[in-house]
Formats: structure tokens, sequence, C-alpha cells
């Protein structure tokens, strides 16, 4: 699908288009009328336009997506003056960048795995039509940008864990990233073990799929250099769960909850995402992601349950559940993170089903001791549309994780599954880097989305759009 634009009025462009009328009818109700210049218009319903919300527009401008789609129309003009941008205190680029970025979310299909795709509909291009401000240009670029890398994203997590074992993951993210100012290395196996990464060796060690640990570097601030201690050059860093397969290890999933199980490194494909959008932003940030990435097999050479391994910065966990692996690489890669000086960590990733049961699927869980961060993240949730709602990480939850015959257990040390979304962050906190703010963002709620999204079955590709919203301000 093309999105262009022209400055003309919507009454004079090519007669292929079909014009988009935007009524005051409910949301949905839509129907086809040709006009008495022969010309087809297209009528939708957004509901009442003063009652417009940020919420409601995502949807809305998927909606026509869907709608165009239905009637098998290949091209479409909107007329911008007459689109129904909700009234908010946001940068006047908001209202195109989110236009252009819903079209383009909506109009995402993955079909990779169908042998095909003739009878699916196909929208050609998108006109927009009517005098562009300088914020609705800037907006339109990046929602381009920013759709296409949460279209990246998805495109990653939605491939089956054959397809996307960890060092494969890797080179899809140094694909993607080609051509852009990001260096990417990688750690392989041997180097994971030297680098005394135990949890994220002992996590991997059940899979001849070896695991890897992925870094990527961006210093569009200009590297931070040893004798330079202006703050604003360290680099905020991402982490990204990368566990290619969740099979639960020797604590075995039961049927049900397994096949959806290669989108557990929904963390890590986002955050591939989010640094080719940064790099193709050109955000004058400086930014750090990591991924460690490993596949969680059942086999003899698998972690038990029982286990005692030592982690990266030195501390041991009791392995309690097998299935509790995301914490583990996860722990190591905030011990990692500490040699870039951060100033600020978020991670995110497909943690806990407990935060499903809390949440449902309309929001990612946030759990962060850092006030203004949660603050700044909720917000931009609202903003992006990739919502977070926080959970508490107060050291009542820490006594669970205290094992008798370690430092920690990974999880509660007498099984308890109360607040286990909290008992992962906990268990998080303890390798955090200290006096870092730092953010964990459980996004397993929105693993994979659902008939509310207008957007296809899988992955949505959170959270792209919070992360680059989040690193244009930081
Ligand atoms: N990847 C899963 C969490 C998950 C479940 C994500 C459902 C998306 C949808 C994670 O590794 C896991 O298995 N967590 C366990 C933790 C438990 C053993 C403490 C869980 O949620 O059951
Ligand atoms: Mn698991
Ligand atoms: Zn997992």
């Amino acid at each position: 699908m093309k999105i262009s634009t022209n400055k003309n009025s919507i009454e004079k462009i090519d007669q292929k288009f079909c014009r988009l009328v935007i009524t005051e009818d409910k949301p949905n109700v839509h129907r086809l009328v040709e006009t008495k210049d022969n010309r087809l218009e297209y009528r939708l319903g957004a509901g009442k336009f003063s009652k417009m919300t940020a919420r409601k527009f995502r949807l809305f401008t998927r909606s026509i997506i869907q709608a165009t789609k239905s009637h098998q129309l290949e091209n479409l003009a909107i007329d911008i003056n007459a689109i129904p941008f909700p009234k908010t205190d946001y940068e006047a680029s908001w209202n195109l960048s989110t236009l252009v970025e819903n079209l383009i979310l909506a109009d995402y299909t993955f079909t990779k795995y169908k042998s095909s795709t003739k009878e699916d509909p196909v929208i050609k291009e998108i006109l927009l039509c009517g005098n562009l401000s300088k914020a609705d240009t800037v907006g339109l670029k990046r929602g381009i940008i920013v759709a296409e890398s949460t279209n990246l994203a998805r495109d990653i997590a939605n491939t089956t864990a054959d397809d996307l074992t960890p060092d494969l993951l890797a080179k899809v993210a140094k694909k993607a990233l080609l051509g852009t100012n990001v260096k990417l290395s990688v750690l392989d196996k041997k180097a994971i073990k030297q680098a005394k990464m135990g949890l994220l060796e002992a996590v991997g060690k059940g899979s001849h799929n070896d695991p890897r640990f992925i870094i990527m570097e961006y210093y569009g601030a200009g590297k931070p250099t040893k004798d330079n201690k202006g703050k604003t050059k360290q680099p905020v860093i991402l982490i990204g769960k990368g566990i290619t397969f969740d099979t639960g290890g020797l604590n075995v999933k039961p049927s049900g909850y397994m096949h959806d199980m290669h989108l557990d490194m929904s963390g890590g494909s986002s955050v591939i995402g989010t640094m080719v959008a940064v790099a193709k932003l050109k955000l004058k940030q400086n930014i750090v992601a990591l991924i460690p990435a490993a596949e969680n097999a059942v086999s003899d050479k698998a972690m038990r349950a029982g286990d005692i391994v030592t982690a990266m910065n030195g501390k041991t966990v009791e392995i309690l559940h097998t299935d509790a692996e995301g914490r583990l690489v996860l722990a190591d890669a905030l011990t990692y993170s500490e040699r870039f000086k951060p100033r600020a960590i978020i991670d995110v990733a497909t943690l806990t089903g407990a935060a499903l049961v809390a949440l449902g699927q309309y929001a990612s869980a946030i759990m962060t001791k850092d006030e203004k961060l949660q603050t700044t993240l909720q917000n931009l949730g609202e903003q992006s549309g990739d919502y977070v709602w926080p959970l508490p990480l107060w050291s009542e939850y820490q006594s669970g994780l205290k094992s008798h015959r370690a430092d920690y257990s990974n999880i509660d040390k007498n099984f308890s599954r109360y607040a286990g979304s909290i008992e992962g962050g906990t268990f998080l906190s303890f390798f955090a880097p200290k006096n870092v703010p730092w953010a964990h963002i459980d996004i397993a709620p929105r693993m994979d989305s659902v008939a509310h999204d207008k957007l296809t079955k899988g992955s949505a590709g959170e959270p792209v759009r919070l992360l680059v919203s989040y690193l244009e301000q930081a």
C-alpha cells in the first residue's frame, strides 16, 4: 500500500480513486454509494466528531482499512481537512503521524506461510488530499517510519521457531539494520560462556540451537568518550527478551499454552524495530539495545528444576521452575548493561501469563521504582497507543525469592502463584544496576493481537511505538 499526497481538492483527483466521506454515524456504519457525477463515494461513520479521542481515532483509522478491503477497493482518497482528528495537547505532528501509522498497521498481513494470497484484497494506494502544514509533513514521514518498523517487528515475531533460532534472530537483526548507523555485534555460545552469563547459558543449553547475545549500538548524540562526563551522552538501554521458543523446558507447558511461544521473542523483535526506527528518524540520542536470545527446549541437556546457576553478577540462582526462563536471560542482560553506564534502562518481555490475568489483553504491565519514568511511559503509552498500566515493586515482595539453597530462586520458594508478574519484576530488580532509572514492561498481554485492535491476528509489534516516543523525548 502506497500512501501519497496531493495538494488538489478531493473533487479534482483521478477517477480511479474512491472518495472517503467521513460521517458522524456510529463507527463501523459504512456504505458505498455512487454519486451523481458517476464517482464512487465511500461513507464511513466515525461517531460524533466532538467526542473523538486519541484512543477512538486510532481504531477509526484502522476501520478505514478494514472497510476498504471488505469492499475490495484498491484506491482510496481522503480529504485531510475532513478528518475528525481528536483535540489533544500533543505535538502538532501527532495527527498525521497517528493517521498514517494506523493505516499502515491495519494494512499489514502476515502471509509468509500461505501458499496463495491471490484471493486477499489489496489496497494499492491511499491518497491524502489537501494542503499539509509543516508539522503534517513531519508527522507523515514519522508515521511511515514508525509503522514500517512496527510491522518489521511483527514479521520477525510471527516467524516460526524453526525459521527464527537465536542465530537466525541475530542475522535478521543484522539485515534489518543494514544501511543504518546502528552497529551490531553478536556473542555466540562460547562468548556467552566467557562473559560468565551463566543464566543465559543455562536457559539455552537444552537446545541444539545455541543461544546468542545481540548488541545494537546507536550513537546519534556522539559516542560517549572516556574523558567526557557529559551526562546526556550516556545511552538509554533497551533490553528485549529473545526466547525464540518457549516449551517451558522440563517443566513443560501444557497443550494449548505452547503453540504461540514462537512469539516469546516479541520483546527482542520490538527492540530491533525500535532501533531501525530511531536510526531512520536520525534521533539525536545514544541508545544501546540488548537481546539475550535462547530457545527454552526439552532435552537431557536442559537445565533442571533444582539446578543452581551462577549469574553474570556472581549471584547464585536456584531454578525452581524451568518455565520462568525469561527473567533468567534478562537478569544477565541487565548485568551486562552496566558497562555502558546507562542513564535509563527499559526492558520489554513477554514475561508472565499472570500479566494477562491482571490486565487482560489491552495493556502491558509496567513496573518501576522511578515514579517519573512510570508517569512518562504511561502518558506516552496513551499518546502512542501502546498502553501500559503499573504494578508495584515494593520490597514486601522480595522475601519469596530468597532461596534456601542459593542467593535467589527464580520463582516463589513456596510455589505461591500470587502476584506472578510482580514476582518476575522483583526478580529482575535484584539484577538491575543500582541508581539507574529502570522500568520493566511485561508485554505478555499484548503479545498477540485481539479482535478489538482491528489488526491481523498475531504480533501487534508492541511496544515499538511507545519506545520510539520515549526515545524522542528522553
Ligand atoms: N513466556 C512465558 C509467559 C507468557 C505466557 C507469555 C503466556 C505470553 C503468554 C514465560 O516464560 C512463562 O512461562 N512464565 C511462567 C512463569 C511461571 C512459571 C512463574 C508463566 O507465566 O506461567
Ligand atoms: Mn516460560
Ligand atoms: Zn517465556
